[in-house]
């Protein structure tokens, strides 16, 4: 499904060896470049994207920490952004027919990982162009840290992202290399060493990038939208500079948009039920359960315990806890 280490570019190719590498969780190794873990496939598409990408001052950035919520952010921040094209009440709105990562492309996953060389064609998007990233904000393409777009950063308690990435990745492995035990990969992202991990460095470069520029960041928990989805769908409209009109209220399209992304109906879809992506996932691989505090059901108390201190440490002082 992921493409072998040696399928990579040379460019690629020869960086691996000077990095630090770990077991994968997914493939057989991780790499750390600028301070974050990704496997070679990715890393390929991150060093294009840092190279190619060119920021476009409308452009909309969802940046998440993996399994944080990034497919039902896709469906809602697209739904949200063109509504007026397609009303969510259509019987044939793209979300019906599309996996919201068709609709939402990831920029290092998909759209720059087998472009080394030339850059994809990104003519068809339409303004404001809309894309998805994992990248921590110091991998971020230049143009992006120096453009007045927008990003939306959300991120989860770290307990259930990582319950939920231990389900994901053991999904994607293949037959023959067995399912990764809990306890194994979270001693691994204990010690940092996850998809675009270490997780808590991850959300504080945003949390504090964020703090410096309230406009240019909506810092965001998968928790909070759980909780008042409506209060942070218009929040969300207001930050990408188009609030919900009175009309709008009037006819209940911020309930429109929730329920066409909510748990229930996309995961109940047929193209998200069957499909798969282009990349090899299926789609459904994507809906879990999509509920907070999950992690209960898996974590044994010592487990609880060493997260909860690592996280206490990490986020004392900076104003943000989960
Ligand atoms: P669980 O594994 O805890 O169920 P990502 O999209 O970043 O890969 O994250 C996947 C997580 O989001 C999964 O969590 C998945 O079930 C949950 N999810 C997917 N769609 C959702 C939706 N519409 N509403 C709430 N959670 C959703």
């Amino acid at each position: 499904k992921y493409l072998k280490d040696d399928e990579v570019s040379e460019e690629c190719l020869s960086l691996l060896p000077t990095l630090p590498s770990e077991r994968g969780w997914v493939s057989s190794s991780l790499y750390n470049y600028q301070g974050f873990w990704h496997n070679a496939r990715q890393l390929q598409g991150v060093i294009s994207c840092q190279k190619h990408f060119q920021a476009q001052e409308t452009d909309i950035l969802l940046v998440t920490t993996p399994k944080s919520g990034t497919t039902w952010f896709k469906s809602l921040l697209f739904t949200l952004i063109n509504r007026t094209r397609f009303p969510p009440t259509q019987h044939d709105h793209p979300l019906r027919s599309n996996s919201p990562h068709m609709l939402v492309p990831f920029m290092e996953l998909n759209l720059y990982v087998n472009h080394d060389q030339n850059p994809p064609d990104l003519s068809s998007f339409t303004s404001p162009r809309l894309f998805s990233t994992h990248l921590p904000y110091k991998s971020l393409p230049k143009s992006v840290q120096d453009s007045p777009c927008k990003i939306v950063y959300i991120c989860r308690n770290p307990k259930d992202a990582f319950v939920s990435l231990w389900a994901f990745t053991n999904q994607l492995r293949l037959e023959e290399m067995g399912v990764n035990s809990l306890e194994q990969v979270f001693d691994q992202f204990c010690n940092g060493v996850s998809l675009c991990g270490p997780f808590w460095d991850h959300v504080l470069s945003y949390w504090r990038e964020s703090l410096k520029n309230r406009e240019k960041i909506c810092f965001l928990t998968y928790e909070e939208m759980k909780e008042e989805p409506g209060v942070h769908l218009r929040k969300l409209g207001e930050f990408l500079g188009c609030p919900f009109s009175l009309k709008e209220e009037d006819e209940g399209l911020v309930d429109g948009i929730l329920e066409i992304c909510s748990f229930e109906k996309l995961s109940n879809l047929k193209v998200n039920i069957e499909g798969k992506l282009p990349s090899g996932e299926k789609n459904s691989a994507f809906f879990r359960k999509g509920e907070v505090g999950d992690w209960k059901n898996y974590l044994t108390k010592e487990m609880v315990e060493r997260l909860d201190k690592i996280c206490e440490e990490k986020f004392n002082g900076s104003g943000f806890k989960f």
